[in-house]
């Protein structure tokens, strides 16, 4: 089969290939899917070209996300038939071999019913950005009737927690960077009320939006960077989604005046979800998709055979979508 892989992590165009290897077989409980679409995240581009920790596997195909067409199923797997429709993920979370590829062999609990009327591209968009958001406006909610802030939803996450929250009853109010055209964007998104992340006056122009209560709840993509805004612009008994850290590792909270209004900070992490939340998650995601609330932003589609081009344009182009390649 055709694949795309690394044996060492540096840039893209020095370490990825493109070659041909041998179709992996299903065992038991197993699936191999015949991929047509491979989605790219932050993980995938960082942990290639992070030359500071060493390789976990001698050879990776990356990606954790796609969609595809089951192939064959392993002895024991119940619930598919060859020929179905598939999206899946966690595809290289902690196993070498993801689907950056042609054929992906995965565990059953890893797959998933692609909805119908949902293209390829699109499904390989729900595993960890869709995930992501998905898992973040739950921990938040019950989130009908509240008043949630999301900045960076021009985001590949960002986007998807804005239409999960609106879906779920919520007023959403984003921000953006990117001005007026990452703006309307993020309106066509369904957000309520879109400001601008820079703003020196963004604070006050929060709290003007909550009538002076401040917001119930934040889903933060950079919550080190933006902790000192979120202390002044959350409501009592409010909280913090933190699904990010982009501008440094390290949080400072300040503790006393926190403590007096029941603040709380969740972090979460998509790729170690246990198998039930997994699985709402999973299924929330497609009644979404099937109940037509869902919009995908496609930045960029590229073959597999220009893999190291697909990921150095993820790598720049932040903010402006998925980038998926087709197989
Ligand atoms: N915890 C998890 O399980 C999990 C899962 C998925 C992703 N992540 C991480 O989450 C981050 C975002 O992933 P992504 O795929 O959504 O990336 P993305 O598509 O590149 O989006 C990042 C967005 O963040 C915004 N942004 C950057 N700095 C910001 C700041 N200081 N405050 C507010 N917004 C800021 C930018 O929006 P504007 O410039 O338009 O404002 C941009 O649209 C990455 O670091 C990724 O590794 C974590």
């Amino acid at each position: 089969m055709r694949a795309g892989w690394y044996e060492k992590t540096g840039p893209a165009s020095d370490v990825i290939v493109v070659g041909e290897i041998p179709v992996p077989q299903p065992g038991p409980g197993e699936i191999l899917i015949r991929l047509h679409a491979s989605g790219i995240n932050p993980s995938d581009y960082k942990r290639r070209g992070n030359t500071r920790a060493a390789m976990e596997f001698p050879r990776v195909i990356p990606h954790s996300d796609g969609a595809g067409v089951i192939a064959a199923l392993g002895a024991g797997v119940q619930g598919f038939h060859a020929g179905d429709r598939v999206w899946c993920y966690n595809a290289q979370w902690a196993r070498p071999f993801g689907t950056a590829a042609e054929y992906v062999v995965l565990p059953r609990r890893l797959v998933r019913p692609l909805p119908a009327g949902a293209s390829f591209i699109q499904g390989a968009c729900f595993g960890i950005p869709a995930m992501t958001g998905y898992h973040a406006v739950r921990v938040a909610g019950p989130v009908e009737g509240k008043t949630i802030y999301i900045p960076g939803a021009t985001g590949r996450v960002g986007a998807y927690a804005v239409q999960f929250a609106k879906w779920r009853g919520a007023r959403v109010i984003a921000s953006t960077g990117g001005g007026g055209d990452a703006q309307n964007a993020v309106r066509a998104l369904g957000a309520d009320v879109v400001l601008d992340r820079n703003d020196s006056d963004l604070a006050a122009r929060l709290m003007a939006e909550t009538d002076g209560r401040g917001v119930d709840r934040v889903i933060d993509v950079d919550l080190p960077g933006n902790i000192v805004l979120d202390e002044k612009i959350v409501a009592e008994n409010g909280a913090v989604v933190s699904f990010g850290a982009a501008s440094t590792p390290t949080l400072q909270v300040s503790m006393s005046g926190r403590r007096a209004r029941n603040f709380s900070i969740h972090l979460i992490f998509v790729y170690l979800l246990d198998d039930a939340t997994a699985a709402a998650t999973c299924a929330g995601i497609e009644a979404a998709e099937l109940d037509g609330a869902l919009k995908h932003r496609i930045a960029g589609v590229f073959p597999l055979n220009d893999l190291a081009k697909a990921h150095a344009f993820a790598e720049t182009t932040s903010g402006t979508g998925h980038v998926v390649v087709e197989i």
